[in-house]
């Protein structure tokens, strides 16, 4: 069975990623906070599917759509966090509310969908649950306060879960995308190598989701690139960061 709740459903990655799971025969709960694109994409995906709205940083919402999902389904297969809120911010011009708030959608918001989810999960002694990171949560980058930090969570988060869940048959994967080009990235000044459409990117994560491995990146050479970053010592990683950034 694939009842799947996709989180951060309505736009971007998301919504590609639920029009190719829907292909593939996947039965889809659809959670955003637009309502409107939601309703749009349930019709356009068929009446199998559910829109199920909620705002990742208001735990009742969340407890609304879960309890329409198990009133319609009685539970889920799968459940994947997609949502994401991304603001380019440095620390020499720090924006609280932004960097709060990416805390919040990318990483608090995983946990509270999880605090519901999860129990049912473990009852059924089955389940998987996908994580979508980024490539920036491997390494401190520049201009990333707040972002950075919020996916180096979701990075640590699959680990944990991975390592209290496996005994009760709960597969976790986490995958961390490179740069797509989405309304977020849209705000981004400076050039994003392997930049890849959301398309491509949902295809890739169901690539990825197939395969069942802990840990997926891509594209794959830029994907290896940074997270082989992670194996340098410090003195050389920021001496390279310097020289991007062409510090004083
Ligand atoms: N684009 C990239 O280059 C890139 C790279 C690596 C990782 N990622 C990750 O991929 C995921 C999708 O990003 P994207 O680029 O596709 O962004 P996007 O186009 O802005 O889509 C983000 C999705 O998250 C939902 N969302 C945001 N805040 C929410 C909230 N408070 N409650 C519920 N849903 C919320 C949005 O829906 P509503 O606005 O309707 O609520 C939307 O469906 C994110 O986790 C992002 O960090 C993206």
């Amino acid at each position: 069975m694939n009842r799947t709740w996709l989180v951060g459903a309505s736009e971007g990655i998301g919504r590609s990623l639920a029009i190719g799971l829907a292909s593939k025969g996947y039965k889809l709960a659809l959670s955003a906070r637009q309502t409107d694109r939601l309703s749009n994409l349930e019709s356009q995906l068929g009446p199998e599917h559910l829109a199920v709205p909620a705002d990742v940083r208001d735990q009742t919402t969340l407890q609304q759509a879960w309890q329409k999902i198990i009133d319609e389904w009685s539970g889920v297969d799968v459940i994947i966090y997609n949502a994401g809120y991304y603001r380019p911010a440095a620390a020499d011009n720090f924006n609280l509310e932004d960097a709060e708030a990416m805390i919040d959608v990318n990483l608090t918001g995983a946990l509270r969908v999880l605090s519901l989810a999860i129990p049912a999960m473990i009852k059924q002694k089955r389940g998987k649950i996908v994580l979508i990171g980024s490539i920036a949560g491997y390494r401190g980058l520049p201009s990333a306060i707040g972002y950075g930090a919020s996916k180096a969570g979701i990075i640590h988060l699959a680990e944990n879960l991975r390592c209290d869940l496996s005994p009760y048959g709960i597969h976790i994967q986490l995958i961390n995308p490179g740069f797509v080009k989405t309304r977020l990235t849209d705000l981004n000044t400076f050039s994003m190598p392997f930049l890849m459409s959301p398309e491509d990117a949902a295809e890739s994560i169901m690539r990825s989701m197939e395969k069942n491995k802990f840990e997926s990146r891509f594209p794959w050479l830029f994907a290896n690139a940074v997270k082989l970053m992670r194996y340098l010592p410090s003195s050389i990683y920021f001496a390279l960061i310097k020289r991007q950034k062409k510090l004083p």
